[in-house]
């Protein structure tokens, strides 16, 4: 517990309200952090906070819109007039509002996806770091995706933005580390969350999980221990890596 304890320290999360990014909330919140839950909706990220307050820990809640770039300013200045402090920022929420043939994907909906899942964590990441250095330095995690190395069949502009993501965790390190901000990136595979509803509803989905080497889809708490090791001090020296958790998709 000692070598993963975030007490005293805040962290950001960027799409908590449900899935991997409430998962995530619950684990620092459970070892030591204050953490503010965010997303466009502020009714279920209240909702994400009373349940972490309900277990004696800390949390708060507020809107942030990964999308509208000028609104982070003020959460952030919000966050530094209320906790004092800025030490982690993990950019975890994303969009894919088409899925199909990528030639009949329309220009609304590519820029969509780079607006909230690439232009959004960029944007976010550069205001939150001047805030960590105030204190010493912190660290970042970007959750991508396995789709960010290995395209997936009907989702290329979402496999884009995240392999833009991937390059922007390996270019905001090499910006970054020196001054005490790591930059990593989680790379989930096929994860039991209402952004892979689509995935699971599909008829080839059972195909896709027995191709697996696990043979089953993932738990979001199943990827809170990676992120909980890329931001905690047992990671100083690990900046600038993509960290795949995926069942073993990749290795095929
Ligand atoms: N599930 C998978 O199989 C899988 C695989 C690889 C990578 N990932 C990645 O894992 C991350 C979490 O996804 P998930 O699977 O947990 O999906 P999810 O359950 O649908 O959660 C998505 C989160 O993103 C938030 N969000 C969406 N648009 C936003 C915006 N414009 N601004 C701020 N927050 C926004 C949502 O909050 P609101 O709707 O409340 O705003 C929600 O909290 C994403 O980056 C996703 O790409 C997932």
């Amino acid at each position: 517990m000692a070598r993963f304890d975030f007490s005293g320290k805040v962290a950001l999360i960027a799409g908590a309200s449900r899935g991997i990014g409430e998962a995530i909330a619950h684990g620092l919140a459970e070892h030591g952090a204050t953490v503010i839950c965010t997303s466009r909706k502020l009714e279920a990220c209240e909702k994400v906070a009373d349940d972490i307050r309900a277990k004696g820990l800390k949390a708060a809640a507020k809107v942030l819109h990964l999308g509208e770039i000028e609104t982070h300013q003020a959460v952030l200045d919000e966050i530094k007039a209320e906790h004092g402090r800025l030490d982690y920022l993990v950019n975890n929420g994303a969009t894919n509002p088409y899925m199909g043939p990528a030639h009949l994907a329309e220009e609304w909906a590519f820029d969509k996806t780079f607006q909230v899942n690439t232009k959004g964590p960029y944007f976010l990441t550069s205001k939150s770091i001047p805030l960590m250095l105030e204190n010493g330095g912190g660290a970042v995690v970007n959750v991508a995706s396995i789709d960010g190395i290995n395209p997936g069949m009907f989702r290329v502009i979402y496999g884009m933005t995240k392999a833009a993501l991937v390059n922007m965790t390996k270019g905001f390190a090499i910006e970054y580390s020196q001054q005490g901000v790591r930059v990593n990136a989680l790379l989930p595979g096929f994860t039991d969350t209402k952004l892979a509803s689509a995935l699971k509803e599909n008829p080839m989905a059972q195909q896709l999980i027995q191709a697996l080497p696990i043979k089953r889809m993932a738990q979001p708490d199943e990827m809170v221990g990676a992120v909980m090791y890329m931001l905690s001090d047992e990671a100083s020296y690990y900046t600038g890596q993509t960290m795949v958790v995926d069942g073993g998709k990749t290795i095929l």
